[in-house]
């Protein structure tokens, strides 16, 4: 009986000790975990400590003596308030409050801020650069501390890294989707950008437009493209006949290409480059073929065609024959 009345007695008494409030000094922040270099942080110390002294700590110690650290405290000494700005990163740290009177000295809890340098940019960069045979794309949020996760999203897969990730896509493999994501997040601070990259098109080409000269002059067949994201196509001209010729620049033809089009010039044309040619434009999208018809005319006898030659000489005649017949009623008259 007396036995069982004891171990009452200390499991009450742990029970008491454990659910005691360890202590009535709390402190809080107004942000989360994360705050950003240049941005302003308040603290606050609440206590049920009666006429006490505050005392600030960080990282164990006494705050350093700044000009960035302001602290006040009610008229009731209940609560003090440190506000840190602007925030640097050398504040980063553990920061707690002692409050001590004649009688007692409490600590609170520990509230650990943590400063961030943000990237150098305010937003993640998506980029996309023909190369050799293909095409590099690149998400880039770099300069940040911590660096910020980066995810390049492509065609179905994604690569991941810290600050810049790149891809290099071959011209020769098919692409099933062509939108490219880039997606950046900075200890919970997110970011993203995205480009659909499009196949060269153009809609200003007319492929049953006929483009004709006469022989002598020299021909320009442009693609002007209108595509976006089209990157700067590899293009290839092509001259169709009984079979396929591929155009190389040289003494009569010459191609002259860059991101906007491309353009095949043929010098002094004669009535052999008159057919049909054709501009390839080549991405890692996919290709555009555009049409040229061409129509080299001979020069004929003088530059003038035998029917124009023909109505010239109807016209002088019937001229004549009604001068004959004003002639014949002037004479008529003055009879
Ligand atoms: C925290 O308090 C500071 C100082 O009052 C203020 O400038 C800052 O905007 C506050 N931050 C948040 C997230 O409310
Ligand atoms: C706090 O200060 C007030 C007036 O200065 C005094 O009346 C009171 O007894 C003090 N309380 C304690 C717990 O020291
Ligand atoms: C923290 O860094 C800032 C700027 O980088 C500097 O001016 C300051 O002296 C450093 N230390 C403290 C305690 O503020
Ligand atoms: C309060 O106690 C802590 C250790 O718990 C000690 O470092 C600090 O100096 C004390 N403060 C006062 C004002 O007595
Ligand atoms: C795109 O994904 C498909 C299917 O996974 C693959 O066969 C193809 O080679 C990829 N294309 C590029 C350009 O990586």
């Amino acid at each position: 009986m007396e036995l069982s009345s004891v171990v009452c007695i200390c499991i009450l008494l742990s029970v008491t000790l454990v659910v005691a409030p360890v202590s009535g000094t709390e402190l809080t922040s107004n942000t989360t975990e994360w705050v950003w270099e240049g941005e302003s942080v308040s603290l606050d110390c609440t206590t049920q400590v009666e006429n006490g002294t505050f005392l600030w700590k960080v990282n164990g110690d006494s705050l350093p003596a700044s000009d960035r650290y302001y602290i006040s405290k009610n008229e009731a000494n209940t609560n003090s308030t440190l506000i840190i700005s602007p925030i640097f990163r050398n504040d980063t740290g553990s920061f707690i409050c002692e409050v001590s009177n004649t009688t007692v000295n409490e600590t609170s809890n520990a509230v650990n801020i943590s400063v961030a340098k943000p990237p150098d940019s305010l937003s993640i960069g998506c980029s996309a650069a023909s190369l050799t045979g293909g095409v590099q794309l690149t998400c880039s949020w770099i300069g940040g501390d911590p660096a910020a996760d980066i995810e390049l999203s492509f065609n179905g897969t994604i690569d991941k890294g810290k600050n810049e990730v790149n891809r290099s896509v071959n011209l020769d493999n098919d692409v099933q989707q062509p939108e490219f994501i880039c997606q950046g997040n900075q200890v919970g601070k997110t970011s993203k950008c995205n480009i659909t990259l499009e196949r060269p098109l153009s809609t200003s080409h007319d492929n049953n437009a006929v483009t004709s000269a006469t022989e002598g002059e020299n021909i320009k067949l442009t693609v002007s493209l209108t595509s976006q994201n089209s990157l700067t196509p590899e293009y290839a001209w092509v001259r169709l006949s009984t079979d396929t010729v591929n155009i190389t620049s040289d003494g009569k033809y010459k191609v002259e290409s860059s991101s906007s089009g491309s353009t095949l010039h043929i010098s002094s044309a004669t009535g052999s480059e008159s057919g049909t040619y054709e501009c390839r434009a080549r991405n890692i999208i996919g290709t555009t073929t555009f049409k040229f018809n061409v129509e080299v005319k001979s020069k004929g006898s003088g530059g003038l065609s035998g029917g124009a030659i023909a109505g010239i000489v109807i016209g002088v005649l019937a001229g004549v024959a009604l001068i004959g017949v004003g002639v014949f009623f002037l004479v008529k008259k003055l009879k």
